[in-house]
């Protein structure tokens, strides 16, 4: 197998799905918190509140990593710990996460630390809504310089926005994150100030002199067109414009793609640019790029729209979008793809298009690539003897890595591999159903039970893995 020696065989979290504690110890509310304590906004009323107390069990669960032999493992930093107000520190929060870092580095384990994922101070939302003021890059600039002059020396890997794409659209076009509107312009300009706080992050993380290397986290769902016909292809190719190019280019170009502008522009949405935005973008070039991979995505032109066709269950056990209609429908149209399987969420199976996007990562940027989060969402049954037998978790993950193997063999630098997620954990729109883990948690969306953790089959495949260094897959 084609892995370098020190590749990083890790796996991933974030704050407000593990973590629990939601108002202890000086934490103030996020907009989760906030929103999820809403009925009727998450699966079965779910909420982060207590998730699988990984605040109270970090100690219990960092040991089971280092048993397993992880090389890393990417968690976020929830800001409202860090700063209760968006603004004031709280030293409890900043001790919190010293101890989470110090026990992985005990245990031989890369903290990867993920700045922003999702949760951000409801104060600031109320103040001046959140990220659709300017005066948000202040204060997450700051939110940054603390974690930078805290955890600078002990952090190698930085990763600054979680998924931009996605906290963006699902949040002011589809309606099913926080702030729940759904205005097409408000999304770009949320999105553009986004873009700039995280340049801004970079910049900073470069002028402190930060030894460790920045970069972003995308959530990459590679484009295929659903036929030859040049209609979808460039339908496809419109959507990789607008979906995909909008976020990757800003990050490791530092500028928007030129044809995705002017798709918005004739929708007659605009970018608003102001003295010195595209200065501060440029300043703000990622390191490397972090790649969130679960699924490619098919289109066809709106002409063929009647191509498409709507499988699987995935109404009955999440959250939906009730948007019936967006601005790009103009341009493309999501479609099935035959060829691939879908998991129980409808999401489609597709290990190639794993390799496709490193490929394609490679040849518009040429930059490394860090594989932020892959994994399989599933129905687990735990057995009477405490055991979970998830070879279909197994069979999807060995896929990917297989796919990781190809595409370093083609010329892509991946530097390592983060599996979403290490234990089960709160999914934002699915509630504990949807479990991803290698350890599984015991708990449910009707009763939090003991939070057992339980080590599921593949937790014993990861870690003959990662002793052979990708070698025994089996
Ligand atoms: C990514 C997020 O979108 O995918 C994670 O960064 C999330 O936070 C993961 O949990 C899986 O999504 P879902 O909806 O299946 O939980």
């Amino acid at each position: 197998m084609a892995f370098q020696e020190n590749f990083l065989w890790g796996s991933a979290s974030a704050a407000y799905q593990i973590e629990g504690a939601a108002n202890l110890d000086g934490k103030g509310d996020s907009i989760w918190d906030v929103y999820s304590r809403v009925p009727g906004n998450t699966f079965k009323d779910t909420t982060g509140e207590v998730a699988i107390d990984f605040y109270h069990k970090y100690e219990e669960d960092i040991e089971l990593m280092r048993e397993m032999g992880l090389k890393a493992y990417r968690f976020s930093v929830a800001w409202t710990r860090i700063m209760p107000d968006g603004r004031t520190v709280n030293p409890k929060g900043v001790e919190f996460y010293h101890n989470v870092i110090n026990k992985l580095i005990e245990c031989g384990i890369t903290p990867i630390l993920t700045i922003y994922h999702w949760d951000l101070p409801q104060a600031l939302q109320d103040e001046y809504q959140g990220w659709e003021s300017r005066k948000i890059l202040a204060d997450f600039t700051q939110y940054c310089e603390v974690l930078f002059n805290e955890y600078g020396d002990k952090v190698p890997y930085w990763v600054c926005m979680n998924e931009q794409n996605i906290f963006t659209s699902l949040g002011y076009v589809q309606k099913i994150h926080p702030p729940k509107v759904s205005d097409y312009q408000r999304f770009i300009n949320a999105n553009h100030i986004a873009s700039l706080a995280n340049a801004s992050a970079v910049k900073r993380f470069k002028e402190m002199g930060i030894k460790g290397q920045i970069g972003a986290s995308f959530a990459y769902s590679p484009t295929y067109s659903k036929t030859a016909a040049p209609e979808d292809v460039i339908a496809a190719e419109n959507a990789q414009e607008i979906q995909d190019l909008l976020w990757m280019d800003v990050y490791a170009k530092g500028a928007y793609p030129k044809i995705g502008l002017k798709l918005l522009e004739r929708l007659g949405i605009h970018i608003d640019f102001q003295d010195g935005d595209k200065e501060l973008l440029k300043a703000g070039i990622c390191d490397f790029m972090g790649l969130n991979y679960y699924q490619s995505a098919t289109f066809v032109a709106p002409e063929n729209r009647e191509q498409t066709a709507q499988t699987g269950n995935a109404a009955q056990v999440s959250v939906v979008s009730d948007v019936a209609r967006i601005p790009t429908d103009d341009y493309y149209v999501r479609a099935d793809n035959e060829h691939l399987k879908m998991t129980d969420w409808n999401w489609a199976i597709d290990p190639e298009g794993l390799r496709v996007a490193l490929r394609r990562i490679t040849s518009r940027y040429n930059l490394p690539i860090l594989i932020s989060e892959n994994g399989l969402g599933a129905y687990d049954t735990l057995t009477e003897d405490g055991r979970v037998h998830d070879d279909y978790r197994i069979a999807f993950l060995k896929a990917h890595v297989e796919a990781i193997n190809d595409a370093i063999e083609d010329g892509c630098e991946v530097i390592g591999y983060c599996t979403w997620s290490y234990q089960d954990l709160f999914s934002w729109l699915n509630g504990y159903a949807k479990r991803y883990g290698f350890v599984y948690v015991d708990r449910d969306e009707e009763s939090e039970k003991e939070l057992k953790r339980y080590k599921k089959d593949s937790f014993y495949w990861y870690q003959r893995v990662i002793e052979t260094n990708g070698e025994n897959l089996d």
